[in-house]
């Protein structure tokens, strides 16, 4: 099934990158020393492709994240989104391309506590200024994309944490982003429900033609990737496929 997509085509064009991230540099003050976290960093990620992004814990994983998501500005760089450089925009057209174009998933899925699944759905259709008729139907698709369609009328406080996690992806494809943005999505999940996210959101990459990064650990060793990337000491290095993954694609 595909998802009705708002975007327009242009941003989905095959081959060019939906996330251009050219020699971005963060460092922040250490002491009386600057410590560079993102050092001349480099990434370019296209429509239906999938990045995984290793490293040690404070090597500025999160950090790439957000500036990746236009949550944050760099020090130098450009980020371009969806074929607009951003590092000349003010914050309300920066946020604007971030709203048009970029979703997030989190290791939480953070739901709203007083919202079935279905609302949490159709709160960002409203937020987006879509009709309430249309907005229902794209929750309701999406909650069965998901495999959530029997459970539309729950509270977060009645599913499953793997099942909020499913809630909080079918809810960041709502807006119909170009870029997903998921920052250690399967973290809080045992291994069988982190298998199932990382399934969904690898299936979603490819059927809705997003360009997804995941900051990742164990779940997504051996799993449909396109490229592993490593972050250490500022730098990004590319990791070879593992071996599961290059006899998927055989
Ligand atoms: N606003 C800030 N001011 C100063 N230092 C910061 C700030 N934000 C992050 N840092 C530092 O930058 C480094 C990178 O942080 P980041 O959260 O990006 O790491 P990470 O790779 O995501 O780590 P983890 O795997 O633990 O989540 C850390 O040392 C962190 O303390
Ligand atoms: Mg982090």
């Amino acid at each position: 099934m595909t998802v009705p997509a708002r975007r327009s085509e242009a941003t989905r064009g095959a081959g060019s990158p939906v996330l251009a991230i050219d020699r971005v540099r963060v460092a922040y003050p250490d002491g009386p020393d600057t410590r560079v976290i993102l050092d001349d960093v480099d990434l370019s990620v296209t429509a239906g492709e999938l990045v995984v992004l290793t490293g040690p814990s404070g090597a500025g994983k999160s950090t790439l994240l957000t500036v990746a998501g236009l949550l944050r500005r760099p020090d130098s760089g450009e980020v371009t989104v969806a074929g607009t450089p951003t590092a000349g925009l003010s914050q309300r057209q920066r946020t604007k391309v971030r709203r048009d174009h970029v979703a997030f998933v989190y290791q939480s899925a953070n739901l709203l506590p007083s919202l079935t699944a279905i609302e949490q759905l159709e709160l960002v259709g409203h937020i987006h200024g879509e009709k309430a008729s249309g907005t229902t139907a794209r929750a309701r698709s999406l909650l069965e994309r998901v495999d959530l369609a029997g459970r539309a009328d729950q509270l977060p406080v009645e599913l499953s944490g793997g099942e909020r996690q499913r809630v909080g992806i079918a809810r960041a494809l709502m807006a119909s982003p170009s870029l997903l943005i998921a920052d250690e999505p399967t973290a809080s999940l045992d291994p069988e429900r982190a298998g199932a996210v990382v399934e969904l959101i690898s299936e979603v990459t490819r059927s809705e033609g997003l360009a997804t990064i995941v900051v990742a650990h164990d779940a997504w060793a051996e799993m449909h990737v396109d490229r592993r990337l490593h972050l250490d000491r500022g730098r990004l290095s590319e990791v070879g496929p593992p071996a599961g993954a290059a006899a998927q694609r055989a």
